[in-house]
C-alpha cells in the first residue's frame, strides 16, 4: 500500500451517525466540451467538473486560452463565448452582463461572458465555443 492516508483513500465515502462507512457520496459533476473557432484547434472534453466554478475558471485551470482583461469582474468583453448546450446549467445572465455582451465581437443569442457563467449545482453536459482568441490583445 502506498503512503496515502486512510482518509484520502476513502474520500468518496461518507460516515453514518455511528461512524460507519455508508455508501459512495453522491457527487454531481459536469462534462464540458470546448470547441474553438480558431483554425487548427481541435475540440477538447473535460470531465468530472464540480459546480460552483465559472467557465472562465475551468478554462484557465486547464490551460485553455480565454482572454480576461478585466480579471473576471464583468467589466470587459474578452471572455465572451457561446454556450451551445447546457445553458440551463449556468447562472442566469444579468443586465450588466448583457450590456457587455452587446459590445462583444459577433454577439449571438447564446453569448455569455465566461467569468459570469457559474455552473449551478447539478450535473450534465455543457458545450461551448470559444471565439478566435488571436483577435484579442492583453491577458
Ligand atoms: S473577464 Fe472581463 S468580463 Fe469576463
Amino acid at each position: 500500500m502506498g503512503s496515502k492516508s486512510f482518509f484520502s483513500q476513502t474520500s468518496n465515502y461518507h460516515f453514518s451517525f455511528y461512524g460507519y462507512i455508508c455508501s459512495p457520496k453522491e457527487e454531481l459533476m459536469y462534462t464540458l466540451k470546448i470547441n474553438f473557432e480558431e483554425k487548427g484547434q481541435q475540440p477538447v472534453i473535460f470531465e468530472n467538473l464540480e459546480p460552483g466554478q465559472t467557465l472562465l475558471e475551468i478554462c484557465l485551470k486547464n490551460d485553455i486560452e480565454l482572454h480576461h482583461n478585466c480579471g473576471g469582474v464583468c467589466a470587459c468583453t474578452t471572455c465572451h463565448l457561446y454556450i451551445e448546450k447546457g445553458m440551463e446549467s449556468v447562472d442566469e445572465i444579468t443586465d450588466k452582463e448583457e450590456d457587455f455582451i452587446d459590445r462583444a465581437v459577433n454577439p449571438r443569442l447564446n453569448s455569455r461572458l465566461g467569468c459570469q457563467s457559474l455552473l449551478l449545482d447539478g450535473d450534465g453536459e455543457i458545450e461551448i465555443t470559444l471565439p478566435d482568441q488571436t483577435q484579442f490583445l492583453g491577458e
